[in-house]
């Protein structure tokens, strides 16, 4: 999105990231959770937030349905609405990050160039994004259907339904991939601990 305003300029406090984290105890980073409704995600989340927090880190959890009941309320399935929650998200991951927290955001966000946004707005400013592709085939999501959507989707009753009517653009550069039918929960939480502390986050 174009900036609108003009006449305003940036400033900086005198309290830095880095001393916050050093206040915390920890550096923050953005895990991005993406994938077909139905996937996992979620799921997967919030099992990770627990490990997490036995750790003694601080996490915050952005999911699709809540932000679309308060931040997002305005916005809709058309993709221009899909692009504006995941840029809107994006940016509010980024003010966790700054603070020192480890954000797991899940959304669809089924367009490639939306991720690509969110993870150049994370680059531009230093900060770790971790793209994670939770898998699973259409079929399986669609046989949990866990809110009754893909059957309403098939019916026709609910319109631009990611993976019936409306596509899915898979990563192609995604930091990680959990094939979320083929694993449990506890390899997939187990998978993500590793590479968290791989990428330092876990110091
Ligand atoms: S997006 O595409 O990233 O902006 O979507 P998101 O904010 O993650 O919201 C997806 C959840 O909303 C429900 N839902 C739909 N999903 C996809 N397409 C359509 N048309 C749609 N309508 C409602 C659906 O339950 C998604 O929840 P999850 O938790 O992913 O199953």
């Amino acid at each position: 999105a174009e900036q609108k305003a003009t006449n305003v300029h940036w400033h900086d406090g005198e309290i830095s990231r880095d001393d916050r984290n050093r206040m915390l105890g920890q550096k923050g980073a953005t895990l991005w959770f993406t994938g077909l409704s139905g996937s996992g995600k979620s799921t997967v989340a919030v099992a990770l937030e627990q490990a997490l927090a036995a750790k003694g880190k601080l996490c915050y959890r952005l999911d699709g349905d809540n932000i679309r009941m308060g931040i997002n309320k305005n916005l809709g399935f058309s993709a221009e609405d899909r692009t504006e929650n995941i840029r809107r998200i994006g940016e509010v991951s980024k003010l966790f990050v700054d603070t020192g927290v480890i954000t797991l955001s899940s959304f669809v966000s089924p367009y490639r160039a939306d991720r690509d946004l969110v993870r150049e707005l994370h680059d531009q400013s230093g900060m770790d994004f971790i793209e994670v592709y939770v898998e699973v085939p259409l079929a399986v999501a669609e046989e949990r259907d866990p809110k009754g959507l893909y059957k309403k989707a098939r019916a026709g009753e609910i319109p631009n339904f990611t993976g019936i009517s409306d596509p899915y653009e898979e990563p192609l550069n995604a930091e990680l991939v959990l094939n979320s039918h083929e694993m449990t929960l506890e390899q997939e939480v187990e998978t993500l601990l590793n590479l968290l502390e791989e990428r330092g986050i876990l110091n």
